[in-house]
């Protein structure tokens, strides 16, 4: 059966690079590797007082996160880490403590900037936050892409043939992953 994949873009911006490489990723994804888009704009700030009445987003949000076997990070590098947005969406995930929906969740992280360092310093602060939050997370291939005129086409896919191979061959790798992860997690009944 699918694999269903939540998709967290770091960016709310309306023509966010990164948004766009997450659709472009989705249409990449090889047969039974569905990528769908959890949004979290929505989220109030992450407050512990409302830890015990969560708005309707929040629960949505956790609800969505929950049903997902894996999580791939799309995100911009704001001011050389994640844009508060995203750990704002991660922190709510991650309580009330012990019910966190990341926990074991088999992790990719993706992004692409304008600067020629591609998101690398956002994406070690992320692989911190993941590695506490008990994600397994994919170290191999790394991805870091810079945004210049033409990366995408008209119709939003990316235009560079190496590129597009590039990133298929990420998402088989990160699918055989998660793949190996399931088959090794002993389901409780
Ligand atoms: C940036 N940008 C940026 N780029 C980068 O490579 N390293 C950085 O540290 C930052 N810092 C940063 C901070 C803030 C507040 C903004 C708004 C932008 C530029 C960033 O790469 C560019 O705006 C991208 O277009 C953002 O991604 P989206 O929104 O296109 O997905």
């Amino acid at each position: 059966s699918d694999i269903r994949i939540a998709v967290l873009v770091g960016s709310l911006r309306n023509d966010s690079f990164n948004g766009q490489l997450a659709r472009a990723m989705a249409k990449l994804a090889p047969d039974g590797l569905v990528l769908e888009q959890v949004r979290f704009d929505d989220l109030p700030h992450y407050n512990q007082d409302d830890d015990g009445r969560p708005t309707e987003p929040v629960r949505r949000f956790k609800t969505q996160l929950a049903a997902a076997q894996g999580v791939v990070f799309v995100t911009p590098e704001y001011n050389r880490s994640i844009p508060g947005v995203l750990k704002n969406a991660i922190d709510h995930g991650s309580r009330p403590y012990g019910q966190s929906v990341w926990a074991g969740k088999p992790a990719g992280v993706l992004g692409i900037s304008v600067g020629a360092m591609g998101t690398s310093m956002a994406q070690q602060h992320l692989r911190n936050i993941l590695a506490y939050l008990d994600m397994p997370t994919l170290g191999q291939p790394e991805v870091y892409l810079q945004q210049k005129h033409g990366f995408f086409t008209d119709a939003g896919d990316i235009a560079a043939d190496d590129t597009k191979q590039f990133l298929q061959k990420w998402l088989e790798t990160y699918a055989a992953r998660v793949r190996e992860h399931n088959d090794r997690t002993i389901v409780k009944t």
